[in-house]
């Protein structure tokens, strides 16, 4: 395995892959890798000839009370777990390799980005899209993976694709949960013992909600007030937001025709948690998790 700290040859190298016919995987990560970013990582292993993972802990996407300077990190442990799961390349550029003074360019996506983290996080996903182009345009990738853990991020990013007419596939993977049900993050390293039993109830209060779906329940409102119930029944919980949204352009839903999605993030001690999930109501035409894998509306 490679490990590339310069745009310069990043840039190169993945021309050089693109003109020998190579298609190019890429998984874009902040580091402190875990399984679920190891998931994505396997399955672009499958699907590609060269594998390109990215750690770079972007700051303009951090707000300027959040957490960039404490946010883990630990390159050797994320080096060798990148380099066991066949990794081609690791790209791993400095703050000022991809921010040069005068860097001025923004990039922004209307809509998607008014509502959920996009509203509690202002700002946030404007570091997100142009960072995440700006990797595109280094690592020359023809398809890359995104955790659905992150689904507005998700969303964001192939809405970005599609409008920018960037020549590649973007592709949603599914959440990866602890044995206990905690979604993984490299947040979770914040959380004490306490503070982790307490956030054991985000997960369960998304499988509350599916089990009031299938027994018939469809006012969203009856559902968001129980899952912000069981998670503020918990110490240590403070809710940011618990929404019902539609899953294809996370508009507001009374009333639950289609699936959705229910997000919501929760403080937990000093960590900002996310979780979310698919809430299914049998009448969609075609089910959502498939349509994401083929990236198609
Ligand atoms: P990061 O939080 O490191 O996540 C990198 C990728 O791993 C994202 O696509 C995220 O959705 C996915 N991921 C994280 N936890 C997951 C889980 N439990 N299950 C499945 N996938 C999971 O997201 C970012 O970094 C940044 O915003 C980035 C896109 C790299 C831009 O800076």
């Amino acid at each position: 395995m490679k490990i590339i700290s310069t745009i310069q040859q990043m840039h190169e190298y993945a021309v050089r892959r693109r003109h020998d016919g190579d298609r190019i995987g890429f998984v874009p990560t902040m580091g402190f890798l875990h399984e679920g970013h190891l998931s994505l990582i396997r399955k672009a292993r499958e699907e590609n000839h060269t594998l390109v993972t990215s750690i770079f802990v972007n700051p303009t996407q951090f707000g300027p009370t959040e957490d960039l300077e404490s946010y883990p990190r630990d390159m050797e442990r994320d080096a060798a777990l990148c380099r066991d799961s066949g990794v081609d390349v690791l790209f791993a550029p400095s703050a000022e390799q991809m921010y040069p003074d005068g860097f001025c360019t923004t990039v922004h996506v209307a809509g998607l980005t008014d509502v959920l983290c996009g509203r509690s996080r202002p700002g946030h996903f404007d570091g997100v899209t142009t960072v995440v182009v700006k990797l595109f345009s280094i690592v020359r990738p023809h398809r890359t993976y995104f955790g659905l853990k992150d689904y507005q991020q998700y969303l964001v990013i192939r809405r970005m694709a599609r409008d920018l007419d960037l020549d590649l596939e973007v592709i949603g993977l599914p959440i990866v949960r602890e044995d206990d049900g905690l979604a993984m993050s490299s947040r979770n390293t914040y959380l004490s013992t306490e503070e982790r039993v307490s956030a054991l109830s985000l997960n369960r209060s998304l499988d509350a909600a599916k089990r009031m779906v299938a027994s018939g329940i469809r006012d969203t409102k009856t559902i968001e007030a129980r899952v912000r119930s069981i998670i503020e029944e918990e110490p240590h919980t403070r809710v940011d937001y618990v929404q019902v949204v539609n899953a294809q352009d996370l508009t507001p839903m009374d009333h639950m025709e289609e699936d959705a999605l229910l997000a919501l993030a929760v403080s937990v001690g000093g960590a900002k948690l996310i979780d979310n999930a698919i809430l299914q109501t049998g009448k969609s035409e075609k089910p959502l998790m498939d349509s994401l894998r083929h990236n198609q509306n």
